[in-house]
């Protein structure tokens, strides 16, 4: 780090999420500034975004429309409460995502991440079932691996042991995940194996009750654990027990929501639609704090019962449809829709899968992934030292001017939809140079 920020900042205070702290604090890694598909060091190095910031900001950065909507919204209205009362953009950006939405979609709770959007979707749900006379119905499946962020309903429902650890869980239990790399090692796109992996839900049923399950949750594509496309078959054999048995589908598209597999939402890429989708990320391009979960409509008017005066569900957020945040959701779409950017991944995916699986003969690695603009290569790992060669591959890598993601020994790449086919040679070139360089 620049001598003069080491002098003058005090690293103390900041208390960082999902950070090794202390290692960090001895040697910091910093970021300034972001124009497009590049940030800048605090000495002004370039690094190329190789994961969208942390999935999130699709069309590049540094987009002047996003700026200068939020910009005139906040001297037009900062604020306004979202209880009992409401704003015309709330209501306007509502709509335009219900058309976004896959079918039949078309009611949008607003939160303010993934992990509100995951809580929420999850209440959806129970509620759904409560104001339907099946209250028994509150306990939820999610999978192995999965990642649904941090509030205490996401991971109960999450898969990632580390993050579920340490605290009290809802009721809740798990499919099996679907990375097989044995049958599937270097897929290019959906695996083939693994389908008959969504028929474990059968299996729950039958310990749990049918009657006792609210709903199933997974991400359509897992990203945070590895980027898992799932393999062929398997959301619609999902989609088709939930529906035998009366549980509910959600889709976490947290990750790829927002053109990330090629089609606005990965439900729409595989032709498979939940009952509740949740979203965040994308929804801003990274540039607010923002989340949507999409309500059939069915499910949501079943919620609305009992006299008109009532709340019909007591739930949301200070910042639910948080004017600024809906300002700069409304302008982002502006620019994906005029940009082509929610299908742009699905131009670009054989491209990136070329140059990612070109990397194959690449030192250390031991299976590779992709699917839309979201791809991931697996290392093997250090004896006794799981995740210390990805660690040191990001490191490594930030050097050599690339911003990767790193989980496990897993690295993980999701590019801005904005980029190049020379940038893709680019960052793949100089991953390879990376690996190259690794013990
Ligand atoms: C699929 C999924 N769900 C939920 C979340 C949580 O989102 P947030 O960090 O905005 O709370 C994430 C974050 O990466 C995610 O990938």
């Amino acid at each position: 780090m620049n001598a003069i920020l080491r002098n003058t900042l005090d690293l103390d205070a900041w208390w960082m999420p999902f950070t090794a702290n202390r290692q960090f604090k001895a040697a910091p890694r910093m970021l300034a500034s972001a124009s497009g598909m590049f940030y800048r060091t605090p000495e002004g190095q370039p690094v190329m975004d190789g994961v969208s910031g942390l999935w999130c900001v699709n069309a590049g950065h540094g987009r002047p429309e996003i700026a200068e909507a939020v910009g005139r919204q906040l001297l037009e209205l900062d604020y306004a409460p979202g209880f009992q009362m409401g704003h015309p953009l709330g209501f306007t950006l509502a709509s335009r995502l219900a058309r976004l939405a896959p079918e039949g979609l078309d009611r949008v709770f607003f939160t303010n991440s993934g992990s509100e959007s995951v809580d929420t979707a999850l209440k959806i749900a129970i509620a759904y079932h409560r104001a339907r006379g099946e209250g028994q119905r509150s306990k939820f499946i999610g999978r192995e691996k999965g990642y649904h962020g941090v509030g205490f309903g996401g991971i109960s429902v999450g898969g990632l042991v580390n993050n579920r650890r340490l605290f009290p869980l809802l009721p809740s239990d798990h499919l099996s995940h679907t990375h097989l790399p044995a049958v599937n090692g270097f897929s290019r796109g959906q695996p083939e194996h693994g389908a008959d992996l969504a028929d474990e839900l059968e299996r729950l049923v039958a310990l749990h009750g049918a009657e006792t399950l609210a709903a199933v949750i997974v991400e359509p594509v897992a990203g945070s654990a590895g980027v898992l496309p799932p393999p062929v078959g398997y959301l619609e054999r999902l989609r088709a027990l939930c529906t035998r048995h009366g549980i509910l589908l959600i889709f976490d598209e947290v990750i790829t929501g927002f053109g990330r597999t090629g089609a606005p939402f990965a439900a729409q890429r595989f032709g498979v639609t939940p009952d509740i989708m949740t979203t965040a990320k994308g929804i801003t391009n990274g540039a607010l704090p923002m989340g949507a979960v999409f309500v059939n409509r069915a499910l949501h008017d079943a919620v609305m019962k009992g006299p008109p005066e009532t709340i019909e569900f007591f739930h949301g957020y200070t910042y639910s449809g948080h004017p600024v945040a809906c300002a700069a959701a409304l302008a982002t779409l502006d620019v994906y829709e005029r940009e082509g950017l929610l299908t742009r991944a699905a131009a670009l995916e054989s491209y990136f899968a070329d140059a990612l699986h070109g990397l194959r003969d690449a030192p250390h690695v031991t299976d590779i992934r992709n699917l839309g603009l979201m791809g991931a290569i697996d290392l093997r790992s250090r004896a006794g030292a799981v995740g210390a060669r990805a660690y040191a591959a990001m490191v490594e890598a930030l050097k050599q001017g690339i911003l990767i993601r790193i989980t496990g020994d897993t690295i993980a790449l999701s590019p801005p939809l904005i980029i190049s086919e020379a940038e893709i040679d680019q960052l793949l070139a100089t991953l390879r140079r990376v690996l190259a360089e690794l013990d």
